[in-house]
């Protein structure tokens, strides 16, 4: 009997001394896994790393760049169109989701009704009159792909390029330049037109794009990110419930085909006016003539602008998950697009489709169609002149 208790006992302490010695051993494993992988800067901070990601009907391949920091932000990159392809952020509760819409493969990119997904869009962003502007006394016409106007730098533009893509990288910062050349002629704009965007993460949660463009020949120039958000995530719905706030007390009303009027109009007393924050889907079935016009919003807001740095110009909120996007700008405008032309068409990233209002655009720019209005700031790009400017999205919680 004692020998059994004492046998039992000392079969009991060298179970206990194994299961012990198994948890020191997973610990010590698990300290090392970590060491082992911040050494090769894969795990709790800057990281970049570069896969395939498909290829295009001639050939070329395509990849996708995945950046990732310390604080639980990634972003997925491609260079097809320069595309964030998926941007990864915590909610309050530290739980992540893509809150970008996008498509999973590159198929879904490359179908004709893609609505400009995360992509660059230039030469010029948003429309043109009629395709037609006129500088230094030559007037060029323009593909006309959103009838009657121009849309987005027309049939193939800076969305539909495969770019070129390094990495870079600082001490805070981790990052893909992108370069496209754009031959003088290419969709009938003038002057072959060197365009090089840059993104970077840093552990702030801040994604930063700064374009960058020469010429040589006069031309006009107007680049953005045209990423749409759903702050919820993407595929969870429509983003009526996203508080927005924008920094703008002025927007520029546009005619039936969307393109400004010309005008400089106050927001106050219409439903355009976020100078505090609302709930998008507060006033977007108001029978305002202009919301009709957009099938919601699709407007330019022209920003309260002190200088010529970067300057918060939008805060979009959505309450339940806490997540916060601030959009911080160099540019004049911000197009804020609600999403209008989605309609259950189209299957995203995670599998389901997108309708009308599940993620919203907004877009750093010079007003659409300057070329054909005096008044507003110019996007005429000179020989010797430089296209510089920054936009950055900076993602936290509430
Ligand atoms: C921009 C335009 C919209 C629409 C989308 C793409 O945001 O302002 O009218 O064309 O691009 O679908």
């Amino acid at each position: 009997m004692h020998t059994t208790t004492a046998a039992r006992g000392g079969i009991a302490s060298r179970a206990t001394r194994l299961v012990v010695a198994a948890l020191l051993a997973v610990a010590t494993v698990g300290l090392l896994g970590v060491t082992a992988s911040d050494a090769s800067g894969s795990r709790g901070r800057l990281d970049v790393k570069r896969e395939r990601f498909g290829t295009m009907p001639d050939g070329t391949v395509v990849h996708r760049y995945t950046l990732t920091n310390a604080r639980g932000m990634e972003v997925k990159l491609i260079t097809y169109g320069g595309a964030i392809q998926s941007l990864r952020v915590p909610d309050r509760h530290g739980r992540r989701a893509n809150v970008t819409l996008g498509f999973s493969d590159l198929e879904g990119y490359l179908n004709p009704a893609n609505p400009y997904f995360g992509c660059i869009t230039g030469r010029y962003a948003n429309r043109i009159d009629e395709g037609r502007f006129t500088l230094d006394g030559v007037t060029y016409q323009l593909a006309v792909n959103n009838p009657p106007n121009h849309l987005h730098g027309g049939n193939v533009g800076f969305d539909k390029r495969v770019w070129d893509a390094e990495v870079v990288r600082t001490d805070a910062s981790v990052g893909v330049r992108f370069r496209y050349t754009s031959p003088d002629g290419e969709e009938n704009y003038p002057g072959t037109l060197r365009t090089t965007v840059t993104y970077t993460l840093n552990n702030r949660n801040a994604l930063r794009m700064r374009y960058e463009a020469t010429t040589n020949k006069a031309t006009i120039v107007n680049l953005t990110n045209h990423a749409y958000w759903n702050l919820a995530g993407e595929g969870s719905g429509d983003i009526n419930d996203h508080e927005l706030r924008l920094n703008a007390s002025r927007y520029t009303p546009v005619d039936a085909t969307l393109i400004p009027t010309g005008q400089i109009a106050p927001v106050a007393g219409t439903p355009l006016d976020f100078t505090r924050s609302t709930r998008i889907g507060k006033r977007i079935r108001d029978s305002h003539p202009q919301l009709l016009i957009g099938r919601g919003y699709d407007h330019n807001w022209v920003l309260d602008r002190h200088g010529s740095g970067l300057e918060l110009a939008a805060r979009l909120k959505d309450p339940r998950s806490g997540r916060v996007l601030e959009v911080l700008t160099q540019e004049p405008g911000i197009q804020f697009y609600s999403g209008n032309f989605l309609d259950g068409t189209l299957v995203g990233t995670s599998g389901r489709t997108y309708r009308q209002g599940d993620g919203l655009a907004l877009e750093t720019q010079h007003y659409p169609d300057s070329p054909n209005h005096p008044n507003f700031p110019s996007t005429v790009l000179r020989p010797g002149g430089k296209y510089d400017t920054t936009t950055i999205y900076r993602f936290s919680t509430d």
